[in-house]
C-alpha cells in the first residue's frame, strides 16, 4: 500500500445504521455497509460494530450470539470482545472493531 498506510485504520465517513433506540439489547444484527460486511449491536447501553466474518473459517458472527460483552462465532464457538475485536481464543483471529456513536438518535459507524 502505498504511503505506509495503515490498511486496518478506520475510514473517516459516518455511515446510518438506523435507529439507536430500536435497537434491541443483547441482539446482533448484520448488514453490507461501504463494502464492509459488519456485525454490530448493543450490550446494555453500549454500542459496538465489529467484522462480520470471523477468521478461523468464514463463519458469520452475526449469525452467533451475544453474551455480555462478548459475541460467540456460531460455527466454533471462539469468543470476541465486541469493544476490541479481540479474539479471546486465538489472538490471531482477532477482527476489526469500529467507531460507533450516537448522532441526534440514530447509530452511526465509522469506516
Ligand atoms: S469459524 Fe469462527 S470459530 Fe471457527
Amino acid at each position: 500500500m502505498a504511503g505506509g498506510e495503515d490498511a486496518t485504520a478506520p475510514g473517516t465517513a459516518w455511515h446510518d445504521l438506523g435507529d439507536a433506540a430500536e435497537l434491541p439489547d443483547e441482539k446482533l444484527h448484520g448488514r453490507l455497509v461501504a463494502g464492509v460486511r459488519l456485525c454490530y449491536g448493543r450490550s446494555g447501553e453500549r454500542f459496538f460494530a465489529i467484522d462480520d466474518t470471523c477468521p478461523h473459517a468464514g463463519g458469520s458472527l452475526t449469525e452467533g450470539m451475544l453474551d455480555g460483552d462478548l459475541v460467540i462465532c456460531p460455527l466454533h464457538a471462539y469468543a470476541f470482545e465486541s469493544a476490541t475485536g479481540r479474539c479471546l481464543d486465538e489472538p490471531s483471529c482477532s477482527v476489526r472493531a469500529f467507531p460507533v456513536r450516537v448522532e441526534g438518535g440514530t447509530l452511526q459507524v465509522r469506516l
